[in-house]
């Protein structure tokens, strides 16, 4: 126990000083990081953001001391499980994942050459316009593929297709696929009803609670597969919508 957290504090200290070096001094700062909607960008942006994803998913650890992390992306899922039943369900659920997604963009922008910022999910929008399928996100070439298939739900399509994380939560750790399941019913929870009802709260606590319920867990239910598993839910991070979700965890943490 005390070794794997050495390990977590090994790679956080990594993450920080990685994202240290990147801010600008004060006075400093030339061009804005500015973030835009996967809806938002253009045929190349999202080419470009899916070749840097591909990049860190790929990199070779950086820490170097998770056992069984054969890349950077398996080092960054395993800080999000092991931290994850401390950084759920709490108050600093939304920072921290700000947080983690903003070392995830820099660890794109530093290793990986990417000059674009980390887009989100505009779930809202996306649930106004039709079923979760048709959302530009899992689109086959200019997104991160669609639908799980089979009996395993593997996704069989997309820049990702065939992709095999290796860190799991609550369980030992083993080779398996990108797989989801895709569920209108719970992609409801994104409406605009319940977002307004949000964006109400007078008390921080009650928002966050609110963003927890409604838009975050639209994003994983909805989805289903790896990021809506019990045991894997923790697990969130080693999906491909992550970066993503990581903005899903975006209309609030982002
Ligand atoms: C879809 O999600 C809802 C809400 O969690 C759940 O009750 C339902 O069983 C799910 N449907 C399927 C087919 O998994």
């Amino acid at each position: 126990m005390a070794a794997s957290w050495l390990k977590l504090v090994a790679l956080a200290v990594l993450v920080v000083s990685a994202v240290a070096r990147n801010i600008p001094r004060a006075g400093a700062c030339t061009s804005l990081n500015r973030r835009k909607s996967w809806n938002a960008l253009t045929r190349a942006e999202k080419t470009e953001y899916i070749r840097a994803e591909r990049c860190l998913m790929n990199h070779a650890p950086v820490a170097g001391n998770v056992a069984d992390a054969r890349n950077l992306w398996d080092e960054l899922h395993h800080l999000h499980i092991g931290q994850g039943q401390y950084v759920h369900y709490v108050g600093h659920f939304l920072p921290w994942h700000r947080y983690l997604v903003r070392a995830h963009e820099v660890l794109l922008q530093t290793l990986c050459n990417y000059n674009g910022a980390q887009p989100y999910w505009d779930e809202l929008t996306d649930y106004e316009a039709g079923p979760i399928g048709r959302s530009s996100v899992f689109d086959a070439q200019f997104g991160f593929g669609g639908n799980g298939v089979g009996r395993n739900r593997c996704i069989n399509n997309g820049p990702f297709r065939g992709h095999t994380l290796h860190i799991r939560a609550g369980e030992a750790n083993a080779d398996y696929c990108i797989s989801r399941r895709f569920n209108q019913t719970a992609w409801a929870w994104a409406s605009r009803q319940n977002i307004d009802e949000c964006f109400a709260e007078r008390k921080y606590t009650d928002a966050w609670w609110c963003y927890n319920l409604y838009p975050h867990s639209a994003g994983h239910v909805a989805v289903g597969g790896v990021v809506s598993r019990d045991s894997e839910t923790l697990a969130l991070a080693g999906t491909l919508l992550v970066s993503i979700t990581g903005s899903g965890h975006s209309l609030t943490g982002v």
